[in-house]
């Protein structure tokens, strides 16, 4: 059974520590959701999984079945099965939805693959892809525009769910805490993760939205304070974070809630 093991992460962006010690196991067929305020960890955590180089991994380990991925680079984690939702929407001028795919995908099926070499034969690839995007309820016309221009918040919600759908990965990391997330974008994630989750892969999603919870039950809920997993409870715990807040959290652990607020104050001393 796949499984992501997370040990001990520390992790620090420009030399301040962030992450100080986030243990954490994702089985395959699982969905984890990770909460907390604003300023816990919770993108600094979905970026250091995917490899993002700015995040740097100061101790403890990440592996996938076993592998130790710490030390690989963020081309190869997603080769062996990690997915990161676009946090940062590149725009790559002159780069179609479809050829975007097609190599990504090449990769996914073939670690090994040398760029420029052994890109899944064409017919295959439009044949696969047409079927996930009438799966999906996309207009197959979309593969064709360039990646990102122009593209409405749904629409970038849209190209992640095909993404996530072509690749198959073991671990999808999905970082929803954008508020700036209209309805129809909520709807897209909601609807897709449900359709695309199943025995075979595990999930995290970092989200405030009720919505996309209620979609897509939770069997672990975790929250993070100070950059460390505090506590973890089922949906229901999730459930009474939507209703009450982080106040209940702040009391059960001080000495963190302490720790989070003077560096919240920081970070705004900072801006
Ligand atoms: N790229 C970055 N550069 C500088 N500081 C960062 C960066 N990313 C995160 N941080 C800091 O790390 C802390 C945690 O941030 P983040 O992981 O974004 O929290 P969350 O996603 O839970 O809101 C904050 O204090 C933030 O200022
Ligand atoms: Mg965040």
């Amino acid at each position: 059974m796949a499984t992501l093991t997370i040990t001990d992460l520390q992790v620090s962006v420009e030399g301040k520590p962030i992450l100080k010690g986030v243990n954490l196991e994702i089985k395959e067929g699982e969905i984890h959701a990770l909460m907390g305020p604003n300023g816990s960890g919770k993108s600094t955590l979905a970026y250091a999984l995917a490899g993002h180089p700015k995040y740097e991994i100061t101790s403890g380990t990440i592996e996938i079945d076993g592998v130790n991925v710490t030390e690989l680079d963020a081309n190869e984690r997603a080769r062996l099965g990690m997915f990161l939702a676009f946090q940062y929407p590149v725009t790559i001028p002159g780069v179609r939805v479809a050829d975007f795919l097609r190599h990504a995908v090449s990769n996914r099926r073939d670690p090994e693959r040398k760029e420029g070499e052994n890109l899944m034969p064409m017919r295959d690839f439009r044949k696969e892809l047409k079927a996930r995007m009438e799966e999906l309820g996309m207009d197959t016309e979309f593969a064709r525009r360039y990646l990102n221009d122009g593209f409405s918040g749904g629409e970038k919600k849209r190209m992640e769910i095909l993404q996530m759908a072509m690749l198959q990965p073991k671990f999808a990391i999905l970082d929803e805490t954008d508020s700036g997330l209209d309805s129809d974008a909520v709807k897209v994630v909601s609807e897709g993760v449900n359709r695309l989750s199943g025995p075979e892969m595990g999930v995290l999603i970092i989200t405030h939205h009720e919505r996309l919870l209620e979609f897509n039950k939770p069997q672990f809920t975790h929250v993070m304070l100070a950059g460390k997993i505090v506590e973890t409870g089922d949906a229901s715990l999730a459930a009474e974070l939507h209703a009450n807040g982080y106040a209940t959290i702040r009391e059960r652990h001080p000495e963190e809630a302490a720790e989070q607020s003077s560096e919240q104050e920081e970070s705004l001393a900072s801006v």
